[in-house]
C-alpha cells in the first residue's frame, strides 16, 4: 500500500533543517518550533503592551506626547522598543512557521482545521499591528490610517467618513475612533487566545513553547535590539497636512507599497485573492492521506493508552457498559501515522499500512541478520543478503511487545527514524524512543537485551549505509549486548554558531521598519477637499413613529436631508463636479467628503462650491491663490461658523 512520503519540497526543507540540527542538535532547532516560538513573542508583546498602556493618552492630542515621554525614560523606551520588535517578530515567525508548513506538506486533510485557523490568526495579527501604529499618531500613523481608510472608503458603511478623521477639523471623530483603536488593539489580543485554541484544538499536547534555551536566547536578543536600535517615531501628525511619505514597517504594512500601483479595485482584488487563496491552499493542491487506524473492540481492554499517545486527538474513549471503556478512532480526524499501534499491549488497534502478522511470518521463516523498519521520510535502506526492511508510515508504529518474537529470529533490530521533533506525525519520534528506553508505556520488556536495537535519526537527504554497516558488525561481534537501546541523533549544541545564527532574523528589524517610502510623487503638491457637512432637511417627521412615549420622535427631526453638488476648479478649469448624498439608510445623516488633487508646484488659484441640490439658494464657496512648494497639500475644510477655510493656516 502507498504511504504518504516525503515530497520534493520536503526533502529540501529537511536538508535545510538537518544542517541546523548540527548546530542547535535536533532537541533545540528552532525550525522545530516556529510556531512556539510565534506563541513566546507574543507573550513578550502583550508583557511589554501592558507596561506601555498604563502611560498612554488615549486622546489625540495627548497620545503623540505621551508616546515621547514613554521613551524618554530608559524602561519605557526600552518597553517601547520590545513591544514593537517582538511584534515584527511574531510575524516574521507566523511567517516562516506557515512557509515551514507549506513546504513539508503539513498544511492538508486532517489539517485543515490548523490551516484555517492560522490564516485567521495572521489576519488578527496584521489588525492588530496597524491599529498598534496608529496610536502613536505621527505621520506614519496619519499616513497609515489614511490609507487604510481610503481602502475601506469603497465599503459603503465606511465611504469617506474614516477618510475624513485624518486629515481634517473633526478631532471629536478621530477622538472616537482612537477609543475603538485602543479597545479594538486589546480586545483582538484577547481573542488571538480563543483563535490559537482552535488552532491547535485538533492536537494534542502542541508544542506552545520552545525550549528554555530558545526562549532565553529569544528574550536576550529582543532586549538587545529594543537597547540597540530604539523605537522611534515619525514627526507628530498634523490634521492639516497630508504627509507624503513614512517609515515603513515591512512586517505589517507589507501591502501597502501597492497602493502606489494600483488602483483601490485591484488593491482590493489582491487582497481578497491573496488571503482567499491562501484559506483555501489545502483544497487546492492535492495530496494523498494513509488509512486509518481502526480498534478491535474486542481486544480492546480499556488502558486508554492509544487514546492518550494519539498526536491528533483522533481517539476517545467511549463507556461501552457501566464497568468497561472502550477505545474508537475518529476517522476524519486519524493521520493514519499507526502510532496508535504500537500503543496496544493487546494487538487492539490495526490499520492496513502495518500487517503485524505477516511481518513476523516472513522474519520467522526468513531469519534476516537485521530486520529495519523505516519511515518514508527517512533514509532509504536497501534490502539486501541479511537485511529485511520495512516501510511503515511512522516508526511510532513499531510495537515493543512485538521485539520478544522478532529477536528470536534476527540479530537485531534497527528504526531509522526522522529527525526527531520534525516527525511528521508530531510525536512518533517522540514515543517511540520513550517505549524503548522503558519510559513509557508500553516498555520494552526488560528481559530483552536493549543492545540489540537502535534507533538512528536519519531524514531522507542522509544515507544510513554506514550505521547500519556498523550496527551489523556490532552485532555480529558483540559477546553481550547493554540493556539499554542505543539512539543515535544530531545531538550537538554548537555553543558559538548557535546564538549567532538565531541573532540573525533579529538583525533584520531596524532596516524593515525604518525605511522610508513616499507615497505621493515628491515633485507634487497636492490639494484636499475633506471636511463634514449637514445639509438642510428635505423632509421632517411630523408625527412620531411610535405609540410609545419614550420612543416617539422629536417633532421637527429631519427624515431626509439634501444632497450637495460640489464644483472644484483649479486655475480656472474644472477638476471636480460631483453630488454627494447623506449618509444614512434614510440619508438623514452628515455628508462626508474626501478628495485629492495631485497639481504641479507653483502659484495656483482655486475656486470650491458647495450646493445643496434641494434648496439650490443654499451655496457656499471659497476663491484663493496659493504658492505650493513641491511635497506640500493645501487642505480645505468646511466648518458652519466659519464656512470653507484652508487647514493648517
Ligand atoms: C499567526 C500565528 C501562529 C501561531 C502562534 C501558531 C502556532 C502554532 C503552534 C504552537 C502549533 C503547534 C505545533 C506543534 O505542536 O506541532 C501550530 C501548528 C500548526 N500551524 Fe500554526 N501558528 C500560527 C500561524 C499559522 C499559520 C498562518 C498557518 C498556516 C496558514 C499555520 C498552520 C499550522 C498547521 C497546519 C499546524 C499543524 C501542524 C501539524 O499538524 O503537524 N499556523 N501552530
Ligand atoms: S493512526 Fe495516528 S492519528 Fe490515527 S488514531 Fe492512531 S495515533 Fe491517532
Ligand atoms: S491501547 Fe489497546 S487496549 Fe488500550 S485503549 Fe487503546 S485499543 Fe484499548
Amino acid at each position: 500500500m502507498e504511504l504518504v512520503s516525503v515530497s520534493p519540497t520536503y526533502r529540501f526543507m529537511q536538508r535545510i533543517s538537518y544542517a541546523l540540527s548540527g548546530i542547535y542538535s535536533s532537541r533545540l532547532n528552532p525550525i522545530y518550533y516556529l510556531g512556539a516560538i510565534t506563541v513566546f513573542l507574543l507573550v513578550i508583546d502583550v508583557i511589554s503592551g501592558i507596561y506601555l498602556f498604563f502611560f498612554y493618552d488615549v486622546d489625540p492630542k495627548g497620545a503623540y506626547q505621551s508616546v515621547e515621554a514613554i521613551s524618554s525614560s530608559f524602561l519605557g523606551s526600552l518597553m517601547r522598543g520590545v513591544h514593537r520588535y517582538s511584534s515584527d517578530g511574531l510575524i516574521l515567525f507566523a511567517v516562516l512557521h506557515m512557509l515551514h508548513m507549506i513546504l513539508t506538506d503539513r498544511f492538508r486533510m486532517f489539517r485543515w482545521v490548523a490551516w484555517v485557523s492560522g490564516v485567521g490568526t495572521l489576519l488578527i495579527f496584521i489588525v492588530i499591528g496597524l491599529s498598534g501604529y496608529l496610536l502613536v499618531w505621527d505621520e506614519r500613523a496619519q499616513l497609515t490610517g489614511l490609507l487604510t481608510a481610503k481602502f475601506f472608503s469603497v465599503v459603503p458603511i465606511f465611504g469617506h467618513a474614516l477618510m475624513s478623521a485624518f486629515l481634517g477639523t473633526d478631532v471629536k471623530n478621530l477622538g472616537g475612533l482612537f477609543r475603538i483603536l485602543l479597545f479594538g488593539h486589546i480586545a483582538v489580543t484577547i481573542l488571538l487566545v480563543f483563535t490559537l485554541w482552535v488552532h491547535v484544538m485538533r492536537i494534542s499536547r502542541p508544542r506552545l513553547f520552545p525550549p528554555k534555551y530558545l526562549m532565553i536566547l529569544l528574550t536576550i536578543y529582543t532586549v538587545a535590539v529594543a537597547l540597540i536600535f530604539p523605537a522611534k517615531s515619525d514627526p507628530p501628525a498634523d490634521l492639516g497636512k497630508i504627509p507624503f511619505g513614512m517609515s515603513l514597517d515591512w512586517f505589517y504594512l507589507t501591502g501597502f507599497p501597492l497602493f502606489k500601483v494600483l488602483p483601490l479595485s485591484l488593491n482590493w482584488a489582491a487582497f481578497l485573492g491573496f488571503f482567499g487563496l491562501l484559506t483555501l491552499f489545502p483544497w487546492l493542491i492535492k495530496g494523498r492521506r494513509n488509512p486509518p487506524a481502526r480498534v478491535i473492540e474486542e481486544k480492546c481492554e480499556g488502558c486508554k493508552q492509544c487514546f492518550e499517545d494519539c498526536p491528533y486527538e483522533a481517539i476517545y474513549m467511549r463507556r461501552v457498559s457501566p464497568k468497561e471503556e472502550k477505545a474508537f478512532v475518529i476517522e476524519d480526524k486519524c493521520a493514519g501515522c499507526g502510532i496508535c499501534i504500537a500503543s496496544c499491549n493487546y494487538n487492539a488497534n490495526v490499520i492496513d499500512t502495518v500487517p503485524y502478522t505477516s511481518m513476523i511470518g516472513e522474519i520467522a521463516s526468513e531469519s534476516p541478520e537485521l530486520v529495519v523498519f523505516r519511515c518514508p521520510f527517512s533514509s532509504e535502506v536497501e534490502e539486501g543478503p541479511g537485511i529485511k526492511v520495512y516501510t511503515l508510515p511512522c516508526v511510532g508504529a513499531v510495537n515493543t511487545v512485538w521485539m520478544k518474537e522478532m529477536l528470536k529470529h534476527t540479530r537485531g533490530v534497527m528504526l531509522v527514524s526522522c529527525d526527531g521533533p520534525d516527525c511528521y506525525f508530531r510525536e512518533g519520534v517522540e514515543w517511540t524512543e520513550e517505549r524503548f528506553l522503558r519510559k513509557r508505556r508500553p516498555k520494552l520488556l526488560r528481559s530483552l537485551e536493549g543492545g540489540r536495537i537502535r534507533i538512528v535519526e536519519a531524514p531522507s537527504v542522509v544515507s544510513v549505509d554506514r550505521e547500519v554497516e556498523k550496527f551489523l558488525s556490532y552485532l555480529r561481534s558483540a559477546e553481550e549486548f547493554p540493556k539499554d537501546v542505543g539512539i543515535v541523533s544530531k545531538g550537538k549544541l554548537n555553543p558559538i554558531l548557535a546564538p549567532i545564527v538565531l541573532f540573525v532574523p533579529f538583525l533584520t528589524f531596524y532596516p524593515l521598519t525604518t525605511h522610508r517610502i513616499d507615497f505621493y510623487p515628491t515633485d507634487k503638491s497636492i490639494a484636499v477637499i475633506t471636511f463634514k457637512y449637514r445639509s438642510s432637511p428635505v423632509r421632517k417627521a411630523k408625527s412620531s413613529y411610535s405609540k410609545l412615549k419614550h420612543m416617539q420622535a422629536m417633532q421637527n427631526v429631519a427624515i431626509e436631508r439634501s444632497p450637495v453638488e460640489l464644483s472644484f476648479y483649479v486655475d480656472g478649469k474644472k477638476v471636480l463636479k460631483k453630488v454627494y448624498n447623506p449618509r444614512g439608510l434614510r440619508k438623514d445623516s452628515s455628508i462626508y467628503v474626501y478628495e485629492e488633487f495631485l497639481l504641479t508646484p507653483g502659484e495656483h488659484t482655486f475656486k470650491l462650491t458647495l450646493r445643496e441640490t434641494a434648496h439650490p439658494e443654499k451655496v457656499r464657496s471659497i476663491e484663493l491663490r496659493r504658492k505650493l512648494e513641491p511635497t506640500t497639500s493645501l487642505a480645505l475644510s468646511y466648518q458652519e461658523e466659519r464656512g470653507f477655510f484652508v487647514i493648517g493656516e
